[in-house]
């Protein structure tokens, strides 16, 4: 049986307004914290490589996948999966994937929050540091004059051991993403997306011609683009590049799916999924030549992990003129970014709830806002009272994780690809071959070209790098 479209499905007011609330769920902490993160700490130029060709081969062509999915079905990621899976007379259970991406986005946004609230946390401190700036009669000066490099390393593990202030920001950030995502697509997500966006844009390009002119830029540029090959060939580095472009993209969680389901039927979804994917792989690029070559200017390391944008990113404001207003508005800039990703996170299951269960939309966001929340917790806390606790030790490469890592590793490494295997999987073999190819607007060699990627490319390389991400040993 095939079940009829649902009236009064929302939409982008226009094409202009789908491919910002995409590239606004796409560009986000993963460009500016996990990028520079896993590219520093998984050896630079080789990692950023590998990144590339997991965008290009394998993100991009799944981006069109999922994009065309949700368009075709115009309902919540799991209704628009089971549809196309009726329409071509195959099993209701390939929606598993969207399920998948259900369970992986849910836990995805409660640990974003948690480092989003340090976000706000450091737009709370570097605004202060620039009013001390200001106030100080200094204000093209570096950032936080009132301290020392040692005092400015100590806030993050200060902020850290205090869960009741890390429990705070977050749930500062919770609530903003469920009041913008209980207001709708259209007086919500897509007008969030529509301000922000521009002026996300806009302080990138200042800040990264700032380290252009004051940074080590030679360096940086050296050690994003010159790959150490020995590097190459790591299953560790394999599948962090992996995870990071279905993370970036947004893919793999069915984001994409709740996205297309409100694009209109005269968006092209083929040359549209190109611009969000080139839109988020060039933030990425710009993200790492507006922070490398800051941290490298002052003498830092590039492979400080996690800390690196709020530990060492903080110190080198310091030290370098005009650090104090652009600490503050790289912060603002992390934060824009965040909340235009953290809205499509949670419009996923808001959209499935209410779609499911007739409930409003303002109801499903503040229950789901609810439970998100609570696992943010379990993060939060894995700093500092649950540090001691491995939730998940019995699987390969989690055996020291806290909730935290559990959480950012199981999701990207793991439910991510599994999920995106199976889309393509769905896509490339099993969904109706006329429906798939007039959704994607592509033609002649491009058609070809994308189904190649999808049906053989995507499951393969996937599947490779996931069995070699949990047996390294299996590579000797
Ligand atoms: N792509 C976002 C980022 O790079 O920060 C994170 C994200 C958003 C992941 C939406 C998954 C998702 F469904």
């Amino acid at each position: 049986m095939v079940a009829s479209s649902p009236s009064g499905q929302a939409k982008w007011s226009s094409k202009t307004a789908f491919i910002l609330a995409a590239t606004g769920s796409a560009v986000g902490l993963g460009n500016l914290w996990r990028f520079p993160t896993e590219a520093g700490t998984n050896g630079g130029g080789a990692f950023v490589l590998l990144y590339i060709l997991c965008v290009v081969l394998i993100a991009a062509p799944l981006l069109l996948s999922e994009t065309l999915i949700g368009r075709h079905g115009q309902r919540s990621t799991i209704g628009s999966a089971v549809h196309l899976a009726r329409q071509s007379g195959a099993s209701p259970a390939w929606s598993a994937m969207a399920v998948l991406g259900l369970i992986a986005n849910t836990l995805i946004l409660s640990f974003y929050c948690v480092v989003a609230g340090w976000v706000v946390y450091f737009i709370g401190t570097s605004g202060m540091g620039l009013f001390e700036a200001i106030s100080g009669g200094n204000a093209l000066g570096g950032a936080y004059p009132e301290q020392s490099p040692e005092s400015i390393r100590e806030m993050m593990p200060a902020l850290f051991a205090n869960p009741g202030l890390l429990i705070g920001m977050q749930s500062i950030f919770v609530i903003l993403t469920i009041l913008i995502v209980a207001r709708g697509v259209k007086g919500g997500i897509e007008a969030a997306a529509v301000w922000l966006m521009p002026a996300f844009f806009f302080l990138l390009i200042g800040i990264t011609i700032y380290a252009a002119i004051t940074g080590d830029f030679a360096r940086a540029v050296n050690f994003l683009f010159s790959p150490d090959f020995s590097r190459i060939t790591e299953p560790g580095v394999m599948s962090s590049a992996l995870g990071q472009a279905f993370f970036s993209l947004s893919l793999g969680g069915g984001a994409m799916i709740a996205y297309g389901a409100y694009a209109s039927k005269d968006t092209n979804l083929g040359s549209t999924s190109g611009t969000i994917a080139f839109a988020d792989t060039a933030v990425a690029i710009i993200a790492g030549l507006a922070i490398f070559p800051i941290v490298f200017s002052v003498g830092l390391q590039p492979d400080a992990g996690p800390t690196l944008m709020f530990q060492t990113l903080p110190t080198a404001f310091h030290l370098m003129p005009g650090g104090a207003i652009v600490a503050f508005g790289f912060f603002v800039l992390a934060f824009f970014a965040a909340l235009t990703s953290s809205v499509s996170l949670l419009e996923i299951s808001v959209g499935w709830i209410t779609e499911k269960f007739g409930v409003s939309r303002s109801a499903a966001a503040w229950g789901m806002g609810l439970v998100i929340f609570v696992l943010g917790v379990l993060s939060a806390l894995s700093f500092n009272i649950l540090a001691d606790q491995r939730p998940i030790p019995f699987i390969p490469g989690f055996e020291n994780a806290g909730w935290f890592d559990a959480f950012d590793g199981i999701t990207s490494k793991l439910f991510l690809p599994l999920s995106g295997l199976v889309t393509a999987l769905f896509i490339g073999w099993v969904a109706d071959k006329k429906i798939v190819n007039a959704e994607t607007g592509l033609t002649g060699g491009a058609l070809s070209m994308w189904r190649f990627l999808v049906a053989w490319l995507c499951p393969l390389a996937v599947t490779a790098i996931l069995v070699l991400g949990m047996f390294p040993q299996l590579l000797g």
